[in-house]
This record gives structure tokens, sequence and C-alpha cells, in this order.
């Protein structure tokens, strides 16, 4: 099976949706993937998270991810954020117009603040791999720092597990990312638990996705 993964950065993984129009600048970028993955990743959040309250998601890329969870999911209220400046005007222009969608965030999850205080739940796909390792040990310790008791860190992409066989389209993509930066490739889910635990947060669920994918769960106790 073809990997779904974002083959880039956040340059290539996010394309313009079209050239722009004559005297008209549309700022939102695409990435396909986030077609294919995001209702599999609705269908798990529908579940893990709260009713109510205040989501954010680091990491949020074009912003379509947001755009879509925030319009199936509208009782919650939700805070994009991503470090990279091409990012966020393109996560502004997916989601101009929705009220439970705040102005995105500039948040480098390895950083030692964030900007924001208290949150339900965390949400953060396809970061942990393309990144290097001080964005997952950041993500854990802030996520920590900034969740409710209880709170849940949702976290979605490929990883490496002992006695699991790695997809061949796996192993293909780490090492396309490792050749374009060394500090990036699939983490070993043990140690990224391992991370996690560290900080506080247990490891609740770990589940099966489409295209060798994992959704693992942490909640802060
Ligand atoms: C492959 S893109 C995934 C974007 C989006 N979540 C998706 O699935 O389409 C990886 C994202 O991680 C972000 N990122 C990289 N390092 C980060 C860090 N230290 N803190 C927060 N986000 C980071 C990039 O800016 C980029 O938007």
């Amino acid at each position: 099976m073809v990997s779904e993964q974002h083959i880039s950065s956040i340059s290539p993984c996010l394309s313009p949706v079209d050239e722009a129009k004559e005297g008209m600048i549309d700022h939102r970028r695409t990435a396909p993937a986030t077609q294919r993955n995001r209702d599999p990743i609705l269908g798990v959040l529908r579940r893990i998270l709260p009713p109510t309250g205040l989501v954010l998601e680091i990491a949020s890329g074009t912003g379509e991810h947001v755009a879509h969870f925030a319009a199936a999911l509208p009782s919650l209220r939700w805070q994009p954020s991503d470090p990279d400046p091409i990012a966020r005007p393109s996560i502004e222009a997916w989601t101009a117009g929705t009220e439970n969608i705040l102005a995105p965030l500039l948040l480098d999850a390895s950083a030692e603040t964030w900007p924001v205080e208290r949150v339900e739940a965390i949400i953060c796909i396809n970061m942990v791999h393309i990144s290097p390792w001080a964005a997952s040990e950041g993500l854990m310790v802030g996520a920590a720092r900034v969740l409710t008791p209880g709170g849940r860190l949702f976290l979605y992409g490929p990883y490496l597990e002992a006695d699991v066989e790695t997809a061949p389209s796996n192993l293909a993509f780490d090492a396309s990312l490792r050749s374009r930066d060394p500090a990036w490739g699939l983490r070993d889910l043990a140690e990224v638990s391992a991370l996690a635990a560290a900080s506080g947060l247990v490891l609740a669920e770990c589940i099966a996705m489409p295209a060798n994918n994992l959704t693992v769960v942490f909640e802060r106790r």
C-alpha cells in the first residue's frame, strides 16, 4: 500500500490550493493526506474527546484538519497552532468565520513556554516523526503542564513497534525522512510512551489506523 505520509517538511506538505486569482491572494494550503485521514481520525476524536472544553491542536499545518473537526464537533472550542509562518495564514484562511475556532497561535512544542495556560485536550497529527526529538520532549512536558487532570493528548502518525513488523511503506518513509533531515524519522512507540510517562502522561490507548498509522492516546493523571 502506498504510504499516506507527508513526504515533506512544511513547504511541500503545504501546497497552494490554487493559483492566486487576479488581485486576490488565497492563503489556503493543502495537504492531500488530510482528506484521507481526517474521517478515521474524527471517528476516534468523537469517542475520546470531552463533550465541551478547549482543544489545542499542535502542528496544525494547513488548518484543514481543525476546520473539519471543529465543524463536526461544534460544542468544543478549538485552538490551532503552528510555528511555521507559512502555516498560520493558511490556518486562518481555512477557519475564517468559524465561531468555535480561535486564531492560530505560534506554538513551538519544544519551547519552554507555550502561549496557552489550560486546555481540556491536545491533538498532534503527523509531527512527532517530522520534527527533531526535542519537539516530542517539549510536547510531553508542555502537555503535562497545560492539560487539565484527566485531559488527553492524542497523537497520530506512523510509529515503530517492538514485535510488530514495520510496513515496507513506513520503512521507506523513515529512510526518506532521515535523508532529508537526520533529526527526523519514525519514533519507537515504547520510547515515546516512556517520554510521556516521565511527565506523568499515561498511555491510555493505542489504535491501528489506515495506511499503517497509529492513534496513541495519553492521559494526564
Ligand atoms: C507534516 S506537517 C503535519 C501538519 C498537519 N498536522 C497534518 O497532518 O497535515 C508537520 C507539522 O509539524 C510542525 N512542526 C514542526 N516542528 C514543530 C515544533 N517544534 N512544534 C510544533 N510544530 C512543529 C510543522 O510546522 C508542520 O506544520
